[in-house]
């Protein structure tokens, strides 16, 4: 059964959904204490943020072990118990999977930097000689994601001026060399690792990152050397061989890539079986643009047989309540999307809080925690703020103690408890929306023909 064609994901961004020990940042515990208001929404499956060890300079998607769970959220045992009790609710449960880098603190991060030039502790990331006078400048012009140079030089050594390494994100996040057999194997270990303790699936962040042209030069304007390169293919085919073993487990990307064509690469019988498309969360409140959209995904996945995956917002966005205009008219706005997107033939993926209409909120500088923020570009903090669950207790029941990031007084008017006793409710329009998907199956299109 390929149940994933026309699930309805919801994400939990886990710091910000529900803290069950008081120290402000949401865990395991909270998410399992909410699996019957997940029940109730009526989705299908969780996509959970990255809940790996971590220093937490990105939330999480900064790992030092891909196979340990960070004690700020919990520990294996609740993962376990979140899983089994998830799926007595009819809930499965994807975790992410951040394949593109490590911390700067895992083991292999550590131990390639206390390595001379060349060795293999050295060759699981990208180190390189800097340019110029003394190596002082970066090897090339690429840029990070997050801002600024992506590489960042590494302090001298015994042996030498120092090298200098290659981070797509924050210079706390440098990247995997994935010509590096050894990266291939240690994935591969852990998809097992997850998958063995019943996960139905994995979320890979930046599936369009992990191989790169490092010394090549572009030929064309929109041919970027840092991503969506040939051979990131081969990585995916090797998830699916694995997962091939599991039955009924999924991999799905988070896929931004220049155009559909591209994207449906992803997507061939024997990669992804979903890529989450972005187009939709980048488009303006306006029908053609919003249509030539959806028809760009649909063509494109159709042509290789796959379902299309739809998503409004995620973590990385302003949320639709904010994005499409403010106060009501963006309310409405984002309430019209919503059915939009649950009446697109394919899977749905639901960011946390979009159920109850939140905007982002507007957070004073001090308050920012964003690795973004600290490298001068907008913070995403506004769109992580922790969820309202009853107006009337401290922090709206997301936490006893201080919610790691503030939450907006507006907030008060916005929690679940209350939603669900009105009607016109936001929350009730989801509900709504998801009872007639499950009243009127038959959202994804059909699979091709087999070979
Ligand atoms: C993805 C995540 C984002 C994170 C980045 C680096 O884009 O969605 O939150 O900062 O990868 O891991």
């Amino acid at each position: 059964m390929q149940w994933w064609r026309d699930a309805v994901f919801y994400q939990v961004y886990v710091p910000s959904f529900t803290d069950s020990d008081g120290d402000g940042i949401g865990d395991l515990q909270g998410i399992r204490g909410r699996l019957g208001y997940l029940e109730l929404l009526g989705v299908d499956a969780l996509w959970l943020s990255p809940i790996y060890a971590s220093p937490m300079v990105d939330n999480g998607y900064d790992i030092t072990d891909h196979r340990a769970v960070d004690p700020v959220w919990g520990d294996l045992d609740a993962v376990d118990e979140l899983i089994a009790d998830a799926h007595a609710h009819g809930i499965r449960v994807t975790v992410d999977l951040v394949p593109n880098h490590t911390s700067d603190q895992h083991p292999w991060f550590r131990a390639a930097l206390a390595s001379p030039t060349g060795s293999p502790e050295r060759d699981r990331y990208h180190f390189r000689p800097g340019q110029g006078v003394g190596g002082a400048e970066p090897p090339n012009s690429w840029r990070s994601v997050f801002g600024g140079s992506a590489w960042t030089r590494e302090p001298a050594r015994d042996e030498g001026p120092g090298e200098w390494f290659l981070h797509l994100f924050s210079p706390a996040q440098p990247d995997l060399n994935w010509t590096n057999l050894e990266v291939w194997a240690d994935l591969d270990k852990t998809l097992r690792f997850w998958l063995d303790r019943g996960v139905d699936g994995f979320r890979i962040d930046a599936a369009h990152g992990m191989c790169k042209q490092l010394d090549a030069t572009p030929t064309s304007s929109d041919d970027d050397p840092r991503f969506d390169q040939d051979d990131v293919h081969d990585v995916h085919r090797m998830i699916r061989a694995t997962l091939d073993h599991y039955p009924e487990r999924v991999a799905i990307g988070a896929v931004g890539v220049r155009n559909a064509a591209r994207f449906a690469r992803y997507v061939r019988q024997d990669e992804l079986h979903l890529a989450v498309d972005t187009q939709l969360a980048a488009s303006r409140f306006d029908a053609e643009e919003v249509r030539a959209a959806i028809e760009d995904c649909l063509n494109a996945v159709g042509s290789v047989g796959a379902a299309a995956s739809w998503l409004l917002s995620d973590h990385d966005v302003s949320r639709p309540a904010s994005r499409y205009g403010a106060g009501p008219v963006g309310t409405a706005r984002a309430r019209a999307m919503a059915l939009v997107q649950l009446a697109l033939p394919g899977a749905a993926y639901l960011y946390n809080g979009d159920e109850l209409g939140l905007p982002d909120a507007d957070l004073p500088d001090e308050a920012r925690r964003d690795a973004v923020w600290h490298h001068g570009e907008d913070s995403r903090d506004g769109c992580r703020v922790p969820q309202p669950w009853e107006a009337d207790l401290p922090a709206y029941g997301f936490t006893t103690g201080e919610p790691w990031l503030p939450i907006p007084d507006d907030y008060a008017l916005l929690g679940a408890a209350e939603q669900l006793e009105d009607t016109g409710s936001t929350l009730s329009l989801y509900r709504r929306a998801l009872e007639l998907r499950r009243e009127h199956p038959g959202f994804a299109a059909p699979p091709l023909p087999g070979p």
